[in-house]
């Protein structure tokens, strides 16, 4: 598949290695290319690009970006370039003023409402947010079985197609309802987070199961 990511940083750059290992075609999107030139020579299958020709480019859409700056990332994407379109919500609405990561959003809204409501005609899947990028495509590599992966979105079919993908990397998945329903799964990533912080980013390799009997 022609995959498009949006947002360069930690996220962007290892799904896009990691989508390439899977066989689809990569098109990396940021602001600024020139600062991934060391990237671009270790990941030279990997296209650089503008947002917008990265969100041209993708048949699905992986949004990768930096909470504060994803309503500008979309729109430098440009939603006419995304519309009718799977995006794939990866952000966390993340506040660090406390000193510590807190949810900036939660009870009302969520980020993934907030991207649906940016890109009304594209139909937006939250997933992907609650472990660390090394892990969003490699889910075998935990021990203690199979993990799951909550999504949430409001169209069926866009929501099955990114089922299927995570699927085929080897996830469980557990569709919770409509794109409001990231504001349960936006508070799940709070527990990978702050596990993650209070151990100093000693231990960030966990993820979720939901255990049946
Ligand atoms: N790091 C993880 O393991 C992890 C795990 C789960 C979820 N997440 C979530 O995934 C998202 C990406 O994480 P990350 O660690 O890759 O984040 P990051 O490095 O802080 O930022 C990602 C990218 O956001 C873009 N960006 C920042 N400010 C912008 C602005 N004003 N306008 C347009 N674009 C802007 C930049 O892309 P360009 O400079 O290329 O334009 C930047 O490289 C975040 O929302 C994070 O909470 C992260």
């Amino acid at each position: 598949m022609n995959i498009g990511i949006i947002g360069s940083g930690a996220v962007g750059q290892q799904l896009a290695q990691d989508l390439i290992k899977h066989g689809h075609n990569v098109t990396l999107g940021t602001r600024d290319t020139s600062k991934l030139s060391e990237f671009s020579s270790l990941n030279p299958t990997v296209k650089l690009a503008s947002n917008a020709a990265a969100a041209k480019f993708g048949e699905m859409v992986l949004l990768a970006t930096h909470w504060d700056g994803t309503q500008n990332a979309i729109a430098l994407a440009d939603p006419q370039n995304l519309a009718g379109k799977i995006v794939v919500d990866i952000t966390n609405p993340l506040d660090f003023s406390s000193g510590q990561p807190a949810l900036a959003i939660g009870f009302n809204t969520s980020a993934g409402e907030q991207v649906q409501a940016w890109l009304p005609d594209s139909f937006v899947v939250k997933a992907l947010n609650i472990i660390t990028a090394p892990a969003m495509l490699n889910p075998k590599t935990y021990t203690g079985g199979e993990p799951d992966m909550f999504i949430a979105g409001n169209n069926q079919d866009a929501k099955k197609t990114v089922q299927a993908f995570l699927e085929g990397v080897g996830w469980g998945v557990v569709d919770l309802g409509d794109i409001a329903k990231s504001r349960l799964i936006e508070p799940l990533a709070m527990i990978w987070i702050t596990v993650g912080f209070n151990s100093g980013w000693t231990k960030s390799n966990h993820a979720f199961q939901m255990l049946n009997k």
